[in-house]
């Protein structure tokens, strides 16, 4: 009896390892071959993503409505943008996790794939069934699911409960900190300011954690300023401060089908390696022992 359960246990686990594998080769696939066939097809013109009948078609947004006592919003400021638009229910709540792959589509132009993967992602952390439930936007801010210490635009769990409010100083940092023409932020800004928030939060937050994946979500969040916004100040300000989708905005991703994975991942590595977090808190460290030690020789060149 002992022998048929271990083997049958053995068995299960062993063909749920072999079908995450052939998801995830099936998964890549889908995603490559959405890849190429937007270096053949032509993209979009300009203005042209949003099609006619869909909101914000020719830059033309539903009325931006702030959220009210009671409504439901989340540390996501992309999907708190299409609430305070309408575009997801105002309150959000009851929202299906197809009902988000598909706006996250028709309104930013990241691809089918992508779209699919992040609410699948979600649905699992939450252990809903990805096509038949649905959730609030606060749902989504479970602490270590995608939701992390060191965000951009939020304060760390610990200090704030409330992950559906932005962090008002956080946020005015990371629109002063821009070093390109207009003051428009680039790839080795938002890698200095990531590296700055880890480093502060370990040193503030008793409970700081930060997995490896949660480094790659913190990474990808930022990688969307860069390339779906292309990193301009002037559109990233009411996005991340009013959670609004800025007046006349157009998707700037022309792909036909969209910022796929692979392509946007090209964007995330390069903003997550160019991370010092370990060179500048040693380096820290370095200067507070030599400014103990009272010796100014080389604090400067460190
Ligand atoms: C597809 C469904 C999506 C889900 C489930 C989702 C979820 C999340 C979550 C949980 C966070 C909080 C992470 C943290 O703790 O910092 C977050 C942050 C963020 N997301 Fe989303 N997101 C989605 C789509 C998008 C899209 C399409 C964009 C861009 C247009 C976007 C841009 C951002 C930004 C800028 C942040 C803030 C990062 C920070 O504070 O460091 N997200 N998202």
């Amino acid at each position: 009896m002992f022998i048929v359960v271990a083997t049958s246990r053995i068995l299960s686990v062993i063909f749920s390892k072999i079908a995450k594998l052939f998801g995830a080769v099936f998964f890549f696939s889908w995603d490559a071959t959405l890849a190429l066939l937007n270096l053949i097809i032509p993209n979009y013109k300009p203005h042209a993503v949003v099609a006619a009948g869909s909101p914000g078609h020719g830059g033309l947004w539903p009325e931006y409505v702030p959220p009210k006592e009671g409504d439901s919003r989340c540390s996501c400021p992309a999907l708190n943008a299409l609430a305070n638009h309408g575009i997801l229910p105002h309150d959000g709540k009851n929202i299906t996790f197809r009902q988000l792959e598909a706006k996250v589509r028709e309104v930013y132009n990241f691809a089918p794939s992508f779209c699919w993967f992040v609410p699948n992602n979600i649905a699992g952390i939450l252990d809903r069934d990805y096509k038949t439930d649905s959730f609030d936007l606060s749902d989504i801010d479970v602490h270590n699911g995608i939701e992390h210490d060191a965000s951009l635009t939020r304060e760390d769990a610990f200090f704030s409960k409330s992950q559906g409010k932005p962090s008002i100083p956080r946020i005015q940092k990371l629109l002063q900190s821009g070093t390109g023409p207009n003051g428009d932020l680039t790839t080795s800004d938002l890698s200095q300011l990531l590296g700055q928030a880890r480093v502060e939060s370990k040193r503030m937050n008793p409970q700081y954690s930060q997995a490896p994946n949660h480094k790659l979500f913190g990474s990808s969040n930022a990688s969307t300023l860069l390339t779906i916004f292309g990193g301009k100040i002037d559109d990233i300000r009411p996005f991340l401060l009013e959670e609004r989708i800025p007046t006349g905005w157009q998707p700037r991703i022309l792909n036909r089908f969209g910022l796929t994975v692979l392509k946007f991942n090209q964007t995330v590595f390069k903003v997550e390696l160019g991370i010092k977090e370990e060179l500048s808190s040693e380096k820290k460290k370095l200067k507070r022992a030599l400014a103990n030690q009272g010796s100014g020789i080389g604090y400067n060149s460190i």
